[in-house]
């Protein structure tokens, strides 16, 4: 699928094996970068540090999710998936548990990976927004989780709010687009950024795609700073019905 952001969606993760090498380093100079990963992860309220439990991180990058399901659930089994081979090779290059693996994969093709269901809580950070069916793998995530298993997907999310698409367009414009070319040499992930956060769902709309996708429970909170309405937790549950 093409689309006005200069990116097509299948392309995305080569785009990012590209800027794979600078990725921390960006991500480290946002501030509340790795705190909001880690409060959306205790936001799923997994219960006993993880005990028993079986998790999921579709689109991992280099582990910075991870991290945090880890941080919230340090006793869980943590299966890690990424369709970037290169942003996982900066993931496994870190230091894990033996409960914690990662699996090149798109999402799209986890049981061709050998990636089954199922999972307690799947924790999806920055990765619906770029996907070519979101509908199609919101389905399918909720069928790779046990029935009362968790969703949280945390995402960015503006267009409710006239304050979060200027604060958006000011930090991309000044910051994360300059930034981007600088570290890498190429801002085409940057604008592609930019641009799909725009044009993504407003929360509302996203609250209403995970009851429309089966769904129940949902209900979304949002960051402090400059994330404030910008960034945020999308919570809902596979009904035990
Ligand atoms: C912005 S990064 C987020 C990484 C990590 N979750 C974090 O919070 O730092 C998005 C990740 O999604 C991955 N991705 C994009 N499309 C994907 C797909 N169809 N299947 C699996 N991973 C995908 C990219 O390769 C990239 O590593």
């Amino acid at each position: 699928m093409s689309t006005d952001t200069g990116l097509s969606r299948e392309a995305v993760p080569a785009a990012f094996d590209v800027g794979a090498s600078a990725y921390d380093r960006l991500v480290g100079a946002n501030p509340g970068y790795h705190a909001h990963l880690r409060l959306s992860a205790q936001r799923m309220r997994l219960p006993d540090d993880g005990r028993g439990l079986r998790l999921l991180d579709a689109g991992c990058g280099t582990g910075a999710s991870t991290a945090a399901l880890l941080n919230a659930a340090p006793r869980a089994e943590i299966v890690a998936i990424d369709a970037s081979g290169q942003m996982l090779d900066q993931a496994r290059a870190k230091s894990w548990p033996p409960s914690t693996r990662f699996v090149h994969a798109r999402v799209e093709d986890l049981a061709g990976a050998g990636v089954h269901g199922p999972f307690d809580g799947i924790l999806a950070a920055y990765l619906i927004r770029n996907l070519a069916d979101p509908d199609g793998q919101l389905r399918a995530l909720r069928d790779l989780l046990r029935p009362g298993g968790t969703l949280a997907v945390h995402e960015y999310s503006v267009r409710d709010s006239v304050r979060a698409r200027l604060m958006w367009n000011a930090v991309s414009w000044s910051v994360i687009i300059p930034f981007g070319r600088v570290a890498t040499g190429d801002a085409t992930l940057y604008r592609y950024l930019h641009r799909s956060v725009a044009d993504f769902d407003g929360a509302q709309r996203f609250r209403r795609r995970l009851r429309e996708a089966g769904f129940t429970g949902v209900h979304s909170e949002t960051m402090t700073g400059w994330q404030r309405d910008v960034v945020h937790t999308f919570l809902a549950t596979r009904g035990t019905g």
